[in-house]
């Protein structure tokens, strides 16, 4: 009988629920505490402060189903197994039970087909922290395991690299056992192991054994009170346990890998189209869970946004290699929730929301790709060459990617001289971090009362398209004459008449308000919690200063600016053009008729 993920989830959390702990929810995909990290990256994440020695108000056993993204290994997926979205099965003991208890409730678990996997013991592997010059080899895991009727040659000892678990640099860890099974391909050579890499043994749960917490200098403090901490990653057991040759012939993909083959008119893929319908699989699970999770994220080119922009765009340009040449995404979207949406309401209360921006971020792509496509063809009947920089051009002004720009090389025999590029990645990616770093550490350079007036202006113009036009509409430049400021801001499209009627009209609503322009001095981080607009990718110092518009904008900025916002009479854009696939520069004036009273401008600076 094949095991569903219901199932599976169901079980899991039964097993532990009747073995004293209570059953949390998964967190939201977008980590609360740390404003740092992108996504969730395993069912630890949320319970630092726990594990770390906060009272948990649910007890000291916990156990959940986490969403998890991870990125890291996203140039992995299309292999049987790695995933940038998965579903982490995981129970914790809170300075509760140790070892002993840990390895005797996943051994119940791994082998009781009623009540867990019904997995044979002959085909489990576990492997253990061999030790280093800081702590001992485990060999109380292994007499554990062993204790259990397994027998040595079952067990493995494994360096650092192995078996030391940790979230990031610093925080709680420890040396861990994993557990692997043997699904009988042949071994690889006759070193063949546990951890070796060949897939013979794939690793199902992670039990981390948490006894340390590393401080920012490197240095191991042992906690004062030792947690277990694990991890089950809820696709690859499926695999596992249906004996199935991927992830993807799970029940949490079959209908949208189906749906793909239907799309692409597949029936019998190539190892490099079966490749493409998993990337398309994964990375469409992955942006819809992303931008179902109740936090109204959008493709975008900054962090999570990019993320999901990146995920979408691998995904079409995966259609286009497999001859798929109309929109499709959104044919996928109610896969996903035919696959997760019982589990994952959001994925039901925020269809529109994911629908709409998917099908929104494939139309902006084609027509990049498309206009892309154009240029390079032309670039080569023109010059009978595609170089590096010509790749880069294309990329910089057309967001055309570099593999496309690769690919088409290649038919025409070509090779993109890619340190080229790279070179001319990085200049640009130079000139924009100077000119960042600029924008904050100098400020204006000219101090006179019309520069100040439209510096104001432009953070009421950026707080207005923020608002009004979406939350991924950030500032990328800024540039203030006496006459008019210039304000370039992440978006891939001309604002329309009437966007442009709005957008006037909100900062004049402001000017008439005559609110207090105020600041206030703060860490980068609060900063940040208290939403101010910024660039946050950006080195800060210690200490930033923020300055408010009464309630309705706040960016970290060095200033200066007027006190009231009545100071500014009247707004009006003169003038908008796109620069490069994502950038459009506005430009604005104050009209002059307010010779009154300038007096009350701030002197700060
Ligand atoms: N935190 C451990 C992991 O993610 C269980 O593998």
């Amino acid at each position: 009988m094949q095991m569903t993920a219901t199932e599976l989830r169901r079980r899991y959390l039964k097993f532990f629920q009747e073995r004293g702990h209570a059953v949390i929810p998964s967190a939201s995909l977008i980590p609360q505490l740390d404003p740092t990290v992108l996504f969730q990256s395993a069912g630890m994440q949320p319970l630092v402060p726990y594990l770390l020695g906060q009272p948990h108000p649910d007890g000291k056993r916990l156990v959940n189903v986490q969403k998890c993204i991870r990125t890291d290994d996203i140039n992995e997926v299309g292999d049987t197994f790695h995933l940038t979205f998965f579903e982490m099965l995981g129970n914790w003991s809170l300075g509760d039970y140790w070892k002993k208890e840990a390895i005797e409730m996943a051994m119940e678990f791994l082998l009781d087909p009623k009540i867990g996997l019904g997995l044979e013991k002959q085909v489990l592997h576990f492997t253990v922290f061999e030790g280093d010059e800081q702590v001992p080899p485990d060999k109380e895991a292994a007499s554990a395991w062993e204790a259990q009727g397994i027998s040595s040659d079952q067990i493995h000892y494994l360096p650092y690299k192995d078996n030391w678990w940790a979230l990031g640099d610093t925080g709680p860890q420890g040396p861990d056992t994993e557990i692997f099974v043997d699904i009988n391909t042949p071994k690889c050579s006759a070193d063949c192991r546990p951890g070796c890499g060949c897939g013979k043994f794939v690793e199902i749960w992670n039990l981390v054994f948490m006894s340390y917490n590393r401080g920012e200098d490197g240095s191991l403090t042992p906690l004062k009170k030792k947690n277990i901490d694990t991890g089950m990653g809820l696709e690859r057991a499926l695999q596992v346990l249906n004996k199935q040759p991927s992830v993807y012939e799970t029940d949490v993909f079959k209908p949208i890998v189906e749906k793909i083959y239907e799309i692409a008119r597949i029936t019998d893929p190539s190892k490099g189209q079966l490749r493409s319908i998993r990337i398309i699989a994964d990375h469409i699970r992955s942006a819809a869970m992303a931008l179902a999770d109740d936090q109204g994220l959008v493709p975008s080119n900054l962090e999570r946004g990019y993320v999901i922009r990146r995920l979408l765009r691998v995904a079409i340009r995966h259609g286009l290699q497999l001859g798929i040449d109309r929109f499709f995404l959104g044919e996928l979207v109610p896969r996903v929730l035919a696959a997760l949406g019982e589990e994952y309401d959001e994925l039901v209360r925020n269809k529109d929301h994911m629908l709409s921006e998917i099908e929104k971020e494939e139309k902006r792509f084609r027509n990049t790709v498309r206009r892309g496509l154009r240029i390079a063809e032309k670039t080569l009947d023109e010059k009978g060459e595609l170089t590096g920089n010509d790749a880069f051009m294309l990329f910089a002004t057309y967001g055309f990617p570099i593999e496309m720009t690769v690919q088409i090389a290649e038919e025409n025999g070509q090779k993109i001289d890619l340190a080229e590029f790279r070179k001319e990645f990085e200049r640009h990616r130079q000139i924009s971090r100077d000119a960042t770093q600029q924008k904050f550490t100098s400020g204006l350079a000219d101090h006179s009362e019309e520069v100040i007036r439209l510096h104001t202006a432009t953070h009421l113009l950026h707080a207005a398209l923020h608002n009004l036009i979406g939350p991924d509409v950030y500032q990328k430049g800024s540039n203030i004459t006496k006459q008019r400021l210039r304000l370039d801001v992440q978006l891939n499209r001309k604002l329309t008449a009437k966007e442009l009627t709005q957008v006037e009209k909100w900062v004049n609503d402001i000017i008439q308000r005559d609110l207090p322009i105020t600041f206030e001095t703060m860490s980068p981080q609060e900063a940040k919690k208290q939403g101010a607009l910024g660039f946050f990718g950006e080195k800060y110092g210690d200490q930033v200063k923020v300055y408010s518009v009464g309630d309705v904008s706040k960016e970290i900025c060095s200033g200066p600016h007027v006190s009231q916002t009545g100071i500014l009479s009247k707004f009006r854009i003169v003038r908008q053009k796109r620069i490069g696939a994502d950038t459009l520069r506005l430009r604005g004036v104050l009209e002059s008729d307010d010779k009154d009273d300038h007096s009350k401008h701030q002197e700060a600076s």
